[in-house]
């Protein structure tokens, strides 16, 4: 197994849910960690909260300046990235159409989703890689590693989720791929799909689905915490032969409503 201790990662939307979890684990077992997200979230109280060992920076993963001033901070600060865990996300509840209003589902919310969720999980990996190969190749030949948040929605996506299981769908796509791209450079991409996670998100939905979607879970029955999303972080990058795959974590559940 190999060690977390003394790694960098970078983490987006750290300040909050899956990306938090993650932050702090990696932090518990001795990594460094810069936390990205957004100017308005608790970024900053986080990392105070956090100590010297991690750093916030405002960063909108749809930007390029944004994302090369954090990788910036990552370079003078730690001197190195490892790691790469793209957490950053929004989510929108619209059915395709809403025929009791006869309202089309709004396009602006399905093209912003995309452009956080997918748009700047790409952004912040195609120029973070670039830091990346700048790595010593350790006794394997690996100079980083990747890992991708989405979700089951990419497979079994829900009503109400088009826009969710669209941005879902892309970045189980890319993931192959980019690990392909980067499979000269020693650099691993994976992603995560959750399944149903006791996350903010979760809570905004309708009282009738959060008292559904638990019952439903084969085993183990109800939702998942981000701890355990963070624990198969840690877990990829401990394994070399985990690379260009789609790991589902959901407890089996599979779901179509
Ligand atoms: N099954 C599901 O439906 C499911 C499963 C997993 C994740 N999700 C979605 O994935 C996303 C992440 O989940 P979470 O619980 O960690 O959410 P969260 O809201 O707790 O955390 C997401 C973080 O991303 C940040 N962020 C948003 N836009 C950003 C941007 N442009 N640049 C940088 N940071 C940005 C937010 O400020 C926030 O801190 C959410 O959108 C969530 O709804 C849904």
């Amino acid at each position: 197994m190999q060690s977390l201790k003394g790694l960098v990662a970078l983490v987006t939307g750290g300040a909050s849910g899956f990306g938090l979890s993650t932050a702090e684990r990696l932090l518990k077992q001795g990594a460094r960690v810069v936390l990205c997200d957004l100017n308005t979230s608790k970024g900053q109280e986080v990392a105070s909260r956090l100590g010297g060992n991690s750093v916030f920076v405002s960063t909108d993963v749809t930007s390029e300046t944004d994302v090369k001033k954090a990788l910036d901070v990552c370079s003078d600060k730690f001197k190195k990235l490892d790691l790469l865990v793209n957490c950053a996300g929004i989510s929108v509840l619209s059915k395709t159409y809403d025929f009791g209003n006869k309202t089309p589902h709004c396009l602006e919310k399905f093209t912003k989703l995309l452009e956080v969720n997918t748009v700047g999980t790409f952004n912040t990996i195609r120029l973070a890689v670039g830091l990346m190969s700048k790595n010593s190749p350790d006794e394997d030949g690996q100079k980083g590693v990747i890992v991708n948040l989405t979700s089951t929605h990419a497979f079994e996506g829900g009503m109400g989720h088009i826009a969710f299981a669209a941005s879902s769908g892309c970045i189980a796509s890319m993931t192959l791929p980019i690990a392909r791209d980067l499979s000269t450079e020693g650099i691993r991409c994976c992603a995560i799909a959750t399944g149903h996670f006791d996350i903010p998100y979760y809570r905004s939905l309708p009282e009738k689905f959060r008292r559904f979607i638990p019952s439903v879970v084969p085993f183990p029955k109800g939702l998942g915490n981000p701890e355990e999303f963070a624990h198969l972080v840690q877990t990829i990058v401990d394994n070399k032969m985990l690379n260009g795959e789609v790991i589902r974590l959901d407890a089996a559940l599979r779901i179509e409503i």
